[in-house]
């Protein structure tokens, strides 16, 4: 049977491995962050990276590794699980690409993004193509230190800047659920449409302040979406059970909102069962986003 190779995110190790339980791979070995698997999946949310097309290969020497990773592909991200001088040699032999910090927006590299890990002294597991255009699915962004109101506004900038198929146009009307201090909706005004932000508490004045913003200080499963201009896009980082929002989602849904961008929240326990429910009733595709704690991304966005 095949195999497949996932690196978890920083410090969400019994996520992936539960993950991958839950969803019927079996997990061969672990070397720090990294699974080895049997069987192979391309829905898993708790990989930062996924090696789906994963490759042994036997070397003999620094050179002889360096030579057949160059034979593959040009970009190669190192995870490193031992042997690190060994490995690092080996790096060194590859050849360079830069690491810079992102401004929002930018355009997604186009090259496929490498990763390989020296597993034993003579033994690699390497990927050409893995899941992200990114090094080991890692990117950060050039911040705005001044303007965001919260740290929260990383997550709608690398939605939107390496996962959306379309950004919002700015004859739409974008609802944005638990949107206190106002990072979300920050982010979201700038795209020139109408937000109506609605939070229990109230947003930093100057946000609710904002030429195109709309503040409701209510509670989000309170409201009848029949007392709303129609909705283009609903977005959610309420912080509640992932199934109330589940359902919460679905009479939004039913009213016809066609765009959703929802943070997923967990308490102590990862709830793998609800998130999987997302897409098997509504559609789309959970993502774990670099900028993403202990919580997940759904979203289903129409091109
Ligand atoms: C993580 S914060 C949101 C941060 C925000 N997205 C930003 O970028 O600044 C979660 C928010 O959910 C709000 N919240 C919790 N329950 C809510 C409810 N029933 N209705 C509306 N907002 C709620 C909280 O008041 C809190 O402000």
């Amino acid at each position: 049977m095949e195999k497949s190779l996932y690196l978890s995110p920083f410090e969400h190790e019994s996520d992936l491995a539960a993950e991958l339980t839950f969803k019927k791979l079996t997990i061969l070995e672990q070397q720090g962050r990294v699974f080895l698997v049997e069987g192979m999946r391309n829905d898993i949310v708790w990989a930062q990276s996924s090696w789906l097309d994963v490759q042994e290969i036997a070397i003999t020497s620094i050179g002889d590794a360096a030579k057949k990773l160059k034979a593959l592909g040009r970009n190669w991200a190192l995870y490193s699980t031992g042997h690190h001088r060994r490995a690092e040699l080996i790096q060194e032999q590859l050849p360079h690409y830069p690491v810079k910090l992102i401004p929002f927006l930018h355009p997604r590299p186009s090259a496929p993004m490498g990763g390989w890990t020296l597993w034993d002294t003579d033994l690699i597991y390497a990927s050409a193509k893995t899941s992200s255009q990114y090094p080991l699915g890692e990117m950060s962004f050039l911040e705005d230190q001044v303007n965001p109101p919260s740290r929260a506004y990383l997550k709608l900038w690398e939605f939107f800047t390496c996962h959306s198929p379309r950004l919002p146009r700015a004859d739409e009307h974008l609802l944005d659920m638990g949107a206190c201090p106002g990072g979300w909706t920050w982010v979201l005004q700038s795209f020139g449409g109408n937000v109506t932000a609605v939070d229990k508490a109230p947003l930093e004045p100057r946000i609710a302040q904002l030429p195109n913003v709309t503040v409701r200080e209510e509670s989000a499963f309170g409201m009848n979406p029949a007392d709303l201009q129609k909705v283009d896009w609903f977005f959610s980082d309420i912080i509640c059970y992932p199934a109330r929002l589940l359902e919460l989602v679905k009479k939004w849904e039913k009213h016809g909102v066609r765009n959703f961008v929802c943070t997923l929240k967990f308490q102590a326990e990862t709830d793998h069962e609800t998130t999987e429910r997302f897409v098997k009733e509504l559609g789309g595709r959970v993502i774990h986003q670099h900028h993403n704690k202990h919580e997940v991304t759904w979203f289903r966005v129409e091109d």
